[in-house]
């Protein structure tokens, strides 16, 4: 199958909008409104926490600034939401303009369009949203799948998941790590899944480099830890979206968006390396991973191929 192409990754006035849109949460009289209200006179504190007088001369903690890439619908847009919800400021990205547009003005969300595929445009809008506001929770959760039944072998699929579910990540990595390193905090979830724990049939072009993205996490996540980074994994389940719209089979513990959402919201601060869920697949799959090979197969053979 083609690869659909997305040459005008832009929206129009983007670079403006983009600029307005955290202007516009600018308080002129210098007073703080609101969760994104930055500094009197236009100012970004350089860790970008932003606090405000509450007139005491108490400094209050008053927003915290997430961007979201591959959040136009499905868990991305469900978490942006319920990070606007809670007083965030949100910038949100991917490919296809209107499609972002629309979602970043339903939850209230900067939309900054961007292909993460495309090495020198992730630098530049990483660049663009550390320059508005640093942003202490970057997400990478931009992924695309097809099944692929060895029959249909196709090389064109394996290279496009790739890009998308694996270098993507490693394009991120490689902008925002540095760029919080000079601020010494923050957080980066990468959303690979549970199709990563071990390879399980007609998954190969997504579950390959699904597991590569749990293995990057896995080996930068003690150095990042040293700069102060927190570098985690999410591993889902099942979520209805348009990615597994594309599946024909019963899909166990098959959860909605918002409920995946919901439990991202929820390991948010928890202290451990991985957001999984829902626990009743995520344990078998757990436990499959930890079988010897021969009664793996034996298991994929007679209980995931045979139906
Ligand atoms: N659904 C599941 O069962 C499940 C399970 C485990 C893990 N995951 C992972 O969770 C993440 C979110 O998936 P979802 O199920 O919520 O699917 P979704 O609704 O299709 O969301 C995918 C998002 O990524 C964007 N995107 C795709 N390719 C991109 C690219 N090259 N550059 C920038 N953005 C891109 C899409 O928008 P555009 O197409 O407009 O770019 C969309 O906003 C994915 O990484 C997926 O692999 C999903």
């Amino acid at each position: 199958m083609q690869e659909k192409k997305y040459e005008a990754c832009t929206i129009p006035d983007q670079d403006a909008d983009f600029v307005d849109n955290f202007s516009a949460r600018t308080c002129a009289s210098g007073t703080a409104t609101g969760p994104a209200a930055v500094h009197p006179g236009g100012h970004m504190p350089a860790h970008g926490r932003l606090h405000r007088s509450v007139g005491d001369g108490v400094m209050q903690k008053s927003g915290q600034h997430a961007w979201l890439i591959g959040a136009s619908s499905g868990m991305g847009l469900e978490f942006g939401r319920l990070l606007v919800r809670a007083g965030w400021t949100v910038t949100i990205s991917a490919r296809e303009p209107t499609r972002l547009r629309d979602a970043a003005t339903e939850i209230g969300a900067t939309p900054l369009c961007m292909d993460v595929t495309d090495r020198d445009a992730v630098h530049a809008s990483a660049k663009q949203v550390f320059s508005k506001m640093v942003p202490e929770l970057v997400m990478v959760n931009a992924g695309d799948y097809r099944p692929m039944p060895l029959e249909d072998f196709d090389v064109d699929l394996f290279e496009r998941l790739n890009r998308v579910n694996y270098l993507g990540a490693v394009y991120v990595l490689g902008s925002v790590l540095p760029m919080m390193r000079e601020h010494g905090d923050g957080q980066v979830l990468l959303n690979a899944s549970a199709a990563g724990y071990r390879g399980l049939p007609h998954g190969a072009p997504y579950s390959a480099p699904k597991a590569a993205t749990i293995h990057l996490a896995e080996a930068l996540q003690p150095e990042a830890a040293r700069w102060g980074i927190r570098l985690r994994v999410i591993n889902p389940g099942f979520v209805d979206s348009r990615l597994t719209a594309k599946n024909s089979f019963r899909m166990p513990g098959l959860l909605t968006a918002e409920t995946a959402a919901r439990r991202i919201m929820d390991g948010l601060d928890d202290k451990g390396f991985e957001i999984s869920f829902p626990r009743r697949l995520i344990w078998p799959l757990k436990l499959l991973r930890c079988l010897p090979y021969r009664f793996f197969f034996w298991f994929i053979g007679r209980k995931v191929l045979s139906s």
